[in-house]
């Protein structure tokens, strides 16, 4: 079974981030064959220079190596080094409904927030295919506002398929004995992580780094501090009891403590008698309880830039080398040639 996700490199990684999809990414690492990339095209959308661009890339690698992903089980590389990506892309677009794009809700929501309508955010739903589609990939581990994108990619992966492939039968995409043929896109499944609520942010609306609300896993402990001191609360003394809905103190905790820890709390908020610095303070203890050690390893990795550029060199190469039979066949079916960077043996 062959995995892949991808993180956009457009801001730090917060806790929302790291429980909603990296922990998941980590996990299923030891489950299949697993891509992870640093989308740093789709990131070009949003983040409009250059050395930021590069410098949050190789953060997020850094991030991705501190909190445990193993690069000899998977393959983790930038986007930019597979210029098959964007050769795919422009295939895929060439046969993508503007209908089927206008339906997005992501490039709507975007546009609505302020964002300029321009082609890239309004085709990123196909380069998001063409990362998915070029490596065969069968299950993509997204969060639930990606679900749209993986229906399109599907979409577009028929439409092409339908097209070039004789006797091509999405009902049987894998073809038959009786002469369907094998669809040269695999169609991909989704894994949402339904467990995982929206992680509220500070000031308890979802966490988010356009909102400004985020705890950044890796921040250093002042920041860190300051930003657990300063989640939001009501005007609640120590003697009152608390309502939950009035600070996203109950939810974060949940994130780190155990079950038992969790309803001590809930208790105490309904009988009051613990002012809020109290579980601030506790959340604080958790946080670096949890993360201390990645915290600590990011620090020391962080010495050996080459070591990380070593990881993403050979990241790309498992990457391409995958993709080359598959961007082979693409090629064939169109009538292209793509003659690009040879593949690393
Ligand atoms: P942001 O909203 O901070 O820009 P992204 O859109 O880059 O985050 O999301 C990267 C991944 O993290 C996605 O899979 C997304 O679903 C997940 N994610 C982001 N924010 C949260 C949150 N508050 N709770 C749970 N998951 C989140
Ligand atoms: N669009 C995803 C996000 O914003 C990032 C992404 C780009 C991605 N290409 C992908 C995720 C391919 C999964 C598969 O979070």
């Amino acid at each position: 079974m062959r995995i892949l996700s991808g993180i956009q490199p457009s801001n730090k990684i917060h806790i929302g981030n790291y429980f909603g999809a990296i922990k998941q990414f980590l996990d299923l690492q030891n489950q299949g064959e697993a891509l992870y990339f640093i989308a740093d095209h789709h990131a070009l959308n949003t983040v409009r220079e250059g050395a930021r661009l590069d410098q949050l890339s190789t953060d997020i690698a850094l991030d991705f190596l501190a909190l445990g992903l193993d690069p000899d089980r998977c393959a983790l590389f930038r986007q930019s080094d597979i210029p098959e990506v964007t050769e795919l892309f422009w295939y895929l677009l060439t046969l993508t409904p503007m209908g089927l794009l206008e339906k997005a809700v992501s490039y709507k929501d975007k546009v609505a927030r302020g964002f300029a309508p321009e082609a890239g955010l309004f085709t990123y739903p196909v380069l998001m295919a063409a990362d998915i589609l070029l490596y065969g990939s069968d299950l993509v581990p997204v969060g639930k506002d990606q679900v749209q994108h993986l229906e399109i990619t599907r979409d577009i992966a028929i439409k092409f398929n339908l097209q070039f492939v004789p006797k091509y039968d999405p009902a049987q995409p894998d073809g038959d004995k009786k002469g369907r043929g094998k669809g040269i896109l695999r169609l991909p499944r989704p894994l949402v992580q339904e467990s995982t609520a929206v992680v509220p942010g500070t000031d308890n609306q979802k966490m988010s780094k356009s909102y400004g609300n985020v705890i950044e896993v890796f921040s250093d402990d002042g920041a860190v501090k300051k930003q657990i001191m300063g989640l939001k609360t009501d005007s609640a003394s120590v003697d009152d009891p608390k309502l939950p809905e009035a600070t996203p103190l109950l939810p974060l905790l949940r994130l780190f403590a155990t079950a038992e820890e969790i309803a001590e709390h809930e208790a105490s908020f309904a009988r009051g008698g613990l002012g809020y610095g109290h579980y601030k303070a506790r959340l604080l203890e958790l946080f670096h309880g949890h993360f201390d050690e990645a915290r600590a390893r990011r620090a020391d990795l962080a010495k050996n830039r080459d070591h990380v550029e070593q990881v993403l060199t050979r990241g790309a190469d498992k990457a391409r080398a995958i993709a080359a039979p598959v961007i082979d066949q693409v090629r064939r079916a169109v009538g292209t040639r793509g003659r690009g960077r040879p593949v690393a043996p």
